[in-house]
């Protein structure tokens, strides 16, 4: 278990918190291991019925550690870890709620469109800068974001790398309500709590009814997944990796 990521269960629910601050919430491949564990055993025989992903105040992720990215583009290959992560995120059967404070870069946007509720504050800040970054859409996002916001928004986001605010994101479809800050852990816990007082058999066959496309979405992230490795073996991803870490220093 990594120890940037914390557990908590309260009766049925299971909040799963990210707690890297000082790297702004970056996925190391430990991370999402332990993100992707925690999910996995959220099955009826553990008794959790909801899970929560919040990060910490003012700030969700800001994406993957863009130093394990220059690893990753060394090795010609990703760490385990981030590919549990995608396949569990989209077969995850239980609902699964998001509480977004600060920046989402990167998988902290993409996941949103795997979660059934998402939450944000005011100062939440959406962005998949991938091909800034010399990069390519994952976790589907290449399907699910056309599908949620239409193709011109989606691409907006994907390839211009325009920044999304929390109103953007309601509009756009991907984010349910906006709650100020001091409010939205506990916001999402009643929410979280409201859901779990329903019968379990109906919240499972509810999302297995609107999530219909479990199997060609896990086909587009292993296409997506092939693509983006080959990208970031490119001589630009390696530039934009060593760009933003020597500034950063
Ligand atoms: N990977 C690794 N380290 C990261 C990181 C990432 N994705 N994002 C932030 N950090 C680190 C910085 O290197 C810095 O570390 P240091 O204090 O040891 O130098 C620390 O977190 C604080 O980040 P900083 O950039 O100074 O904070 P900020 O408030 O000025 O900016 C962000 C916040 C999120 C806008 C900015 O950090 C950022 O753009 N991060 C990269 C986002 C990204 O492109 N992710 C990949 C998506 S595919």
């Amino acid at each position: 278990m990594s120890d940037n990521i914390s557990i908590s269960v309260n009766e049925t629910i299971q909040h799963i918190q990210i707690c890297r601050a000082d790297k702004m919430n970056a996925f190391t491949d430990e991370m999402y291991q332990s993100v992707a564990t925690a999910l996995k055993k959220s099955h009826k025989a553990d008794g959790i019925k909801v899970n929560l992903i919040s990060g910490v105040p003012g700030c969700f992720t800001a994406g993957n550690d863009i130093s394990d990215f220059y690893t990753y583009a060394e090795k010609g290959n990703f760490s385990p870890g981030i590919i549990d992560f995608l396949t569990t995120l989209g077969t995850l059967d239980m609902p699964l709620i998001l509480a977004i404070d600060g920046p989402a870069i990167g998988i902290g946007t993409t996941m949103a469109f795997h979660a059934d509720l998402v939450y944000a504050t005011p100062e939440a800040i959406f962005a998949t800068p991938f091909a800034d970054l010399g990069l390519t859409p994952e976790a589907a996002s290449s399907y699910l974001m056309p599908k949620t916001m239409g193709h011109a928004r989606a691409y907006e986001m994907l390839a211009l790398g325009e920044k999304y605010s929390a109103k953007d994101a309601c509009r756009a479809g991907f984010v349910n309500k906006i709650i100020p800050s001091d409010e939205l852990i506990s916001h999402s816990l009643n929410i979280a709590k409201k859901l779990s007082k329903k019968p379990e058999s109906s919240l499972l066959a509810t999302k297995q009814l609107l999530k219909t496309e479990q199997e060609y979405i896990l086909t587009v992230m292993e296409k997506e997944v092939e693509i983006f490795t080959k990208q970031l073996q490119s001589k630009e991803a390696k530039a934009a990796f060593s760009s933003f870490l020597n500034k950063t220093k």
